[in-house]
């Protein structure tokens, strides 16, 4: 028996049926907040079920806003409008990056002070990324070591031109909801292009946004209006079911309801890369947001590289690609070192894992390069409490010989609670 909180995975013989995920994360963040900002009732089907969305969900409650949950998966958001209530205690983000950057934009502009907190590893994540163009728009933020916990007083924001120096969609984000409530306009410009749930998201909400190149542009003072929109399947969630299938020459995977916009499909060009080959089908737009079914033929007889922009577009794909690159014909990753500022150190715990199962992989500054054709056999993995760590050893522990045991494995919850019941049921033995 593995210890409580452990999860042993054992050897697939190959990957078949149909799923569907649960909702995105980056899209259910992104209504609930912008839900909050626009007056009356917002209503969201497939919700995302992970604990980190619940974050948002408690912090705007704590905002002032009226919100019920069932258990299919809708929620119910009774809006506010621009001004927020002072909340009474502080606003807890959990383990959520993108429920602290992101909500930081929206109580900048509030007429009252605000604490932003989080769980040990979200206070160890950078801040300052959000806390600078936030000063720089009239806030006033205090945090040690540009850390969480964020004192932030808000005020009158005045809207300015920022270009952000990572590549984050997580702080253009930030800014384009602080632009959103402050006086004037604002610029914001990103490095590379980046995941724009934010933009479609304001849209859909009725603002009006422009673009120039990689710069998005928003007038501030603008009114939105409640929404009900059905949340796609996170693509991310996806991704670890797609690159089990992509390893077992004889799976046939077909996901359902998936996001397929196009800043969080790169994954699928890999795949291609590789030698799988992917179909699309039922296409759909809801509120700008491509939705779809992908049914995934495998083949990894290519070795690949990624590297620039295309690393930004995968960042949360990486993980589970290199769980995965010994049963390939190689992966090099470059230009990945925001990898060590998320959950974990994520370079270093896919290393440490790869090597816990026999695997051969150099790490270094900023990726990993993984020779292919490597026989890796079952072993005793650390999640460090990191849910994208957990299910990526859970795909790469399928094709091992031998039993895994992932510890601390509760924590796939984060975005994910249902994932390895999800597992099961394409596995076959
Ligand atoms: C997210 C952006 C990415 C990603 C995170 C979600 C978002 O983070 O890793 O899981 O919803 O905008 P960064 O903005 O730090 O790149």
């Amino acid at each position: 028996m593995p210890p409580a909180n452990s999860v042993e995975v054992r050897p697939a013989r190959n990957i078949l049926g149909s799923l569907r995920v649960p909702g995105d994360k980056s899209i259910s963040h992104r209504y609930a907040m912008l839900a909050a900002l626009a007056p009356g009732r917002s209503r969201f089907e497939n919700y995302s079920s992970g604990a980190d969305c619940n974050s948002t969900l408690q912090c705007i409650r704590a905002l002032g806003c009226n919100i019920e949950r069932d258990h299919k998966g809708v929620v119910i958001i009774e809006g506010i409008g621009p001004r927020l209530h002072a909340p009474a205690a502080a606003l807890d983000c959990g383990n959520s990056g993108s429920t602290m950057r992101m909500l930081s934009g929206i109580v900048a502009g509030q007429l009252f002070a605000s604490e932003l907190v989080g769980d040990e590893s979200l206070s160890r994540r950078p801040m300052k990324r959000v806390i600078e163009p936030l000063r720089k728009m009239g806030a006033a933020i205090a945090a040690t070591d540009d850390r969480a916990p964020l004192q932030i007083t808000g005020t009158r924001l005045r809207g300015i031109d920022y270009v952000v120096p990572v590549a984050s969609a997580q702080v253009k984000t930030c800014l384009l909801f602080a632009g959103l409530l402050a006086d004037g306009q604002t610029t914001v410009e990103e490095p590379t292009r980046t995941r724009d749930h934010g933009e479609l998201a304001l849209r859909a909400f009725g603002a009006q946004l422009s673009r120039s190149r990689n710069a998005v542009i928003i007038v501030g003072g603008q009114t939105l209006h409640p929404l009900e929109a059905f949340v796609p399947g996170d693509s991310s969630s996806a991704a670890f079911f797609l690159c089990a299938a992509a390893i077992f020459h004889e799976s046939n995977l077909v996901i359902e309801g998936v996001l397929l916009n196009p800043t969080r499909s790169a994954l699928l060009d890999v795949l291609a890369s590789m030698g799988s080959r992917t179909n699309m089908m039922r296409v759909e737009e809801h509120h700008g947001e491509l939705v779809g079914t992908i049914a995934l033929a495998p083949g990894v007889g290519k070795p690949v590289e990624i590297s620039g922009a295309q690393t930004a577009l995968l960042i949360d794909e990486l993980p589970v690609l290199a769980a995965i690159a010994p049963y390939t014909a190689g992966i090099i990753v470059r230009d990945a070192g925001e990898l060590r500022v998320k959950e974990s150190d994520r370079l270093s715990a896919v290393t440490r894992n790869l090597e816990a199962m026999g695997a051969q992989v150099e790490q270094t500054a900023d990726g990993w390069r993984i020779p292919g054709g490597q026989k890796l056999h079952g072993g005793e993995i650390e999640s460090f409490d990191d849910h994208r760590i957990a299910m990526a050893f859970a795909i790469a522990a399928l094709r091992a010989e031998g039993e895994t045991v992932i510890h601390n494995a509760e924590c796939v919850a984060i975005s994910y609670p249902g994932f390895f019941d999800d597992l099961e049921k394409v596995v076959e033995r």
